[in-house]
């Protein structure tokens, strides 16, 4: 069966936009489209094209269904799992990103293995009968930190990220030719599971230079990237992200009978490919429960479904926002993102079946007449003894064992720090100190970024935010040595999307002032609290933990387990605000604004035995660390 020459008409989704479709008599996809598998491909002479509205693979009529799944946000341990699940649901082709940042966290320093194996990722993909549809950015958006660029660009006071300045172009080749060669090889010509990639992501919509998606279609072409191209935008900025002679693919939300006018205007006739169709959207800390309704998300894909669309999930599962990858949005405010990347996706944040999966599968397999395969059983999950923080040692505490600070006469921001052989500081806390002589009003003008605690010598002020830029020290706690102003400041995460990301910069941004004076002479100590960072060779420091005992400052407990650890979530309750890690692993923020109350520990992170849980906590602990089955995120969904 073929699709050329279907009339064009009028449809509704169901999300009440009218939009305007081919759809003829003979509507529902049939099995060959579906059905290609990479196993079965023998000659591979044209790969994905487009034959008038729809797309053909080697020659025969291909629909996409596509799902996105991050490697990077799912333990490598589960990543068949989640695959198979994606194979076993209905989906032909998966879809995913490459984050610039956690490939190339220092500037010439790449990293490919372990949960960063994305080659190995692919392959499995492959060996699951699954296509690919590949994002390598350079920015994936993908609500991480910076959108998947590393922060270290940042350096340079006059980047201009995500155009062809010189200073961003010299970076960008220098990664493409690191990472574009391993793409080469796993491309749909060379038997790779490859079908295509996408140029940059949603461009239009910043836009901030003419020449910079031909000058990265260029860069992809020149390395060896044959497969088919494709652009991402949403209805409104389609033209802008337009490139000719590639696909422009569809954002869902934003449907309106314009953006069918404009793709016909701009490509003519083609197949719609809804390359960003998403479930729920991110959340952010402090934000009110939402619910996700999954009767509304089957009657839009029964319908994009009936008009022959091909579609592509975002996210099929969502998985992690594991240490400090994820980003911030900017709405009416500054707004950073959960730990939890479960998104209302198909499968949960551990893995498991939805009943919207379920719904999805069952229409699958009865609409393209796919058997439906075994279910795949749940991983098993524990509900752990709680553990008891004994152990603490507080910020101060550890201080006179950091590396020496950096004196500097003005604060500078963490990414302009002279620390990570050159590459300045990416994420986590920063500690800024300054001895002052008298009492009055700290005010910031902006300059702290994103949330700062302020303590004179180690009592606690108050704290200087967004929203918050002024503080008073009072006089009594002034009047006779001169105490020690120290300002921790957190970066909760560089934003995501919009032209801002050229101003994202982290830590005290410019001066702090008291009584109007700016601050003079600071010590600055970089707290990134990587792996290196906590697994330091300390004394032992650590002295029994107590009720009195409160932020900043560590907390260690051990959780013990025989020999199969599984997954569980940790309940961070009684605690209030901070980071916790896993033998030596960062899960994550926990926050006692919610919505978020638990996070994923995944049990091939734990090992039989002696499990080390260090707490970094910024105010007050809980003292104990208790474990469950059930995720608490703040939402729900609508029982269908
Ligand atoms: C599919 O589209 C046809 C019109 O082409 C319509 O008659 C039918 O009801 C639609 N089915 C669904 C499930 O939307
Ligand atoms: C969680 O644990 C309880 C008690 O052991 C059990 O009854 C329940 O089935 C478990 N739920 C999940 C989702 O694992």
């Amino acid at each position: 069966m073929t699709f050329l020459l279907r009339p064009v008409g009028i449809l509704y989704l169901s999300s009440g936009l009218l939009v305007i479709a081919q759809f003829g008599g003979d509507v529902s996809p049939r099995m060959n489209q579906v059905f290609l598998t990479p196993s079965h491909m023998v000659n591979r002479n044209v790969g994905l094209k487009v034959e008038g509205s729809s797309f053909t693979l080697d020659g025969s009529p291909f629909l996409i269904i596509a799902g996105t799944i991050h490697y990077f946000r799912v333990p490598r341990e589960y990543w068949r799992d989640r695959l198979l699940k994606l194979k076993a649901c209905g989906f032909n082709t998966l879809t995913t990103h490459i984050p610039w940042n956690l490939h190339e966290p220092r500037k010439g320093w790449f990293y490919f293995t372990a949960n960063l194996d994305f080659m190995t990722f692919i392959a499995m993909a492959s060996e699951v009968g699954l296509w690919v549809i590949l994002c390598p950015g350079p920015y994936i958006g993908s609500d991480l930190d910076l959108g998947g660029l590393p922060s270290w660009l940042l350096r340079d006071p006059k980047m201009k990220l995500r155009t062809t300045y010189r200073g961003f172009t010299k970076a960008v080749n220098l990664y493409f030719d690191k990472i574009i060669p391993k793409i080469v090889q796993l491309q749909y010509g060379k038997g790779g599971p490859i079908i295509a990639l996408q140029v940059e992501n949603e461009y239009g919509s910043y836009h901030q230079d003419r020449r910079y998606m031909s000058y990265i279609k260029k860069a992809l072409i020149t390395r060896g990237i044959k497969v088919f191209l494709m652009t991402a935008d949403n209805g409104d900025e389609l033209k802008r992200g337009h490139l000719k002679r590639v696909l422009s693919t569809v954002h869902m939300k934003h449907i309106k009978k314009e953006t069918y006018d404009t793709l016909l205007s701009i490509q003519g006739r083609s197949p719609i490919l809804m390359m960003v169709y998403t479930a729920s959207s991110l959340d952010g800390w402090g934000t009110s429960p939402h619910s996700v309704d999954s009767h509304l998300l089957m009657r839009d894909v029964r319908e994009m479904f009936n008009a022959s669309f091909s579609l592509n999930f975002y996210m099929f599962h969502g998985g992690t926002n594991f240490g400090f990858m994820g980003g911030s949005a900017s709405l009416d405010h500054y707004l950073p993102m959960i730990t939890s990347y479960d998104y209302g996706a198909l499968l949960t944040e551990n893995g498991e079946h939805t009943p919207e999966y379920l719904a999805y599968q069952e229409f699958f397999s009865s609409s393209l007449g796919i058997p439906k395969p075994p279910h795949r059983d749940s991983i098993p999950m524990a509900i752990y003894k709680s553990v008891v923080t004994a152990y603490y040692m507080s910020l101060w505490d550890v201080m006179p064992y950091l590396e020496e600070p950096i004196s500097s006469v003005k604060p500078i921001c963490m990414e302009k720090l002279s620390v990570n052989q050159g590459n300045g500081q990416s994420s986590g806390y920063i500690l800024y100190e300054t001895v002052v002589t008298t009492s009055g009003l700290l005010t910031t003008k902006g300059h702290v970024q994103d949330r700062g605690q302020v303590f004179l010598d180690e009592e606690f002020l108050g704290v200087l935010d967004h929203s918050t830029s002024q503080l008073t020290i009072p006089r009594k706690m002034v009047y006779q040595n001169n105490p020690t102003l120290r300002i921790l400041v957190e970066n909760q995460g560089r934003l995501a999307y919009g032209q801002d990301i050229n101003k994202e910069r982290k830590g005290l941004i410019g001066d702090i002032y008291l009584n109007n004076f700016p601050l003079r002479k600071f010590k600055i100590y970089s707290l990134d609290m990587k792996t290196q960072f906590l697994q330091r060779d300390l004394p032992n420091i650590w002295k029994p933990a107590l009720f009195k005992h409160r932020g900043p400052a560590f907390f260690l407990g051990i959780l013990r387990m025989g020999n199969y650890p599984r997954d569980t979530f940790i309940k961070m309750e009684g605690w209030t605000k901070g980071v916790i890690f896993i033998n030596g692993r960062n899960l994550g923020r926990y926050w006692n604004i919610g919505p978020q109350e638990t996070l994923y520990l995944p049990g091939p992170w734990l090992h039989p035995g002696s499990n080390e849980i260090i707490v970094f906590e910024e105010f007050k602990p809980g003292l104990e660390i208790h474990f469950t089955n059930i995720s608490h995120l703040g939402w729900y969904r609508w029982k269908s």
